[in-house]
């Protein structure tokens, strides 16, 4: 696995997203086994990333993330667990009450990373922050990073934030080019701040061409990890993506690995 350090903060290019994974909007208990597996597999494959949010299976995904985190008898220091506040809870006591109920499902001391899931019209992001720095002072949180942030918003929060913002969590893969456009990239690259990569293989329906079919085979891999490669071989870019299945799991944790020449980077730059 390839590294992005940040400072002494050091993050896999590829961590495991969990959006699904113990349900979508509300928990759905009958997919628990499954998503019990899923996240055993993926542990036991390597990854330590793991992002999750209050708002995932309405707090069911949490449960099931720190039940296998338990489970898997690795130490807790392993890991880095990414968590969010949902846009509905950013006043300064809704953030502190959110972020003790992430912990608790998790069965946590700290997060080692909360984002602000996305903005909210109404927000007071000078009111989020002090909650959020006084989870960062307490030790409930180790890091703080946005979401869905654009450029304005983003250096607000950078402002705001008492230790440097670690990221702004967004779509981005080789056919949404939306925070490249935006200037958020950009941005982020020159800045020393991390763009988590979201929906990475394109909620998996990439509409798969003829040129990432070919690279897919010259390197012997799928069209998928080539899309992966191509995101987090580019500076400060990690990226997120989400799998039932630990053959694509695998895949995915090993996308890292593949070296694009600049030929093959140039004929993907202009994909999106
Ligand atoms: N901050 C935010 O607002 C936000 C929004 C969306 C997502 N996220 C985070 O980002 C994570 C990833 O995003 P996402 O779940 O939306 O989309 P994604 O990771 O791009 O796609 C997940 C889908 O792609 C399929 N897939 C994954 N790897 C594959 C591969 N190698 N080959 C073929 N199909 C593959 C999966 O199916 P199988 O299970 O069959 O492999 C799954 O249906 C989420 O889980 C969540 O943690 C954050």
């Amino acid at each position: 696995m390839k590294y992005e350090s940040i400072g002494s903060i050091s993050l896999p290019k590829i961590g495991f997203g969990t959006w699904k994974i113990g349900g979508g909007s509300n928990a759905n208990h009958s997919l628990d086994l499954q998503s019990l597996a899923a996240l055993r597999s993926a542990l036991e494959l390597g990854y330590i990333h793991i992002d999750t949010a209050e708002t995932y299976g309405a707090g069911h995904t949490e449960e099931l993330v720190g039940q296998a985190i338990r489970g898997s008898g690795i130490k807790r220091e392993t890991f880095f667990i990414t968590s969010k506040v949902k846009p509905e809870h950013l006043q300064y006591d809704a953030v502190l009450k959110s972020c003790e109920g992430s912990l608790r499902r998790l069965g946590l001391e700290y997060l080692d990373l909360y984002l602000i899931h996305w903005p909210s019209s109404g927000m007071n992001l000078a009111e989020s922050f002090r909650a959020l720095n006084k989870l960062v002072r307490d030790g409930k949180v180790l890091h703080l990073g946005v979401s869905n942030f654009n450029l304005k918003l983003l250096k607000q929060s950078q402002e705001l934030a008492e230790t440097p913002l670690l990221t702004d969590q967004v779509p981005y893969s080789i056919f949404d080019r939306t925070y490249a456009k935006n200037g958020v990239l950009e941005y982020c690259q020159n800045n020393n701040i991390l763009l988590t990569a979201y929906s990475p293989v394109g909620q998996g329906h990439f509409p798969v061409n003829k040129t990432l079919m070919s690279m897919a085979e010259k390197h012997k891999v799928t069209p998928y990890q080539i899309a992966l490669a191509w995101l987090v071989i580019q500076p400060r870019v990690i990226a997120i993506p989400m799998s039932f299945d630990p053959q694509h799991q695998k895949e995915n944790f090993d996308a890292a690995e593949i070296e694009l020449n600049s030929d093959e980077i140039e004929q993907l730059d202009p994909m999106g």
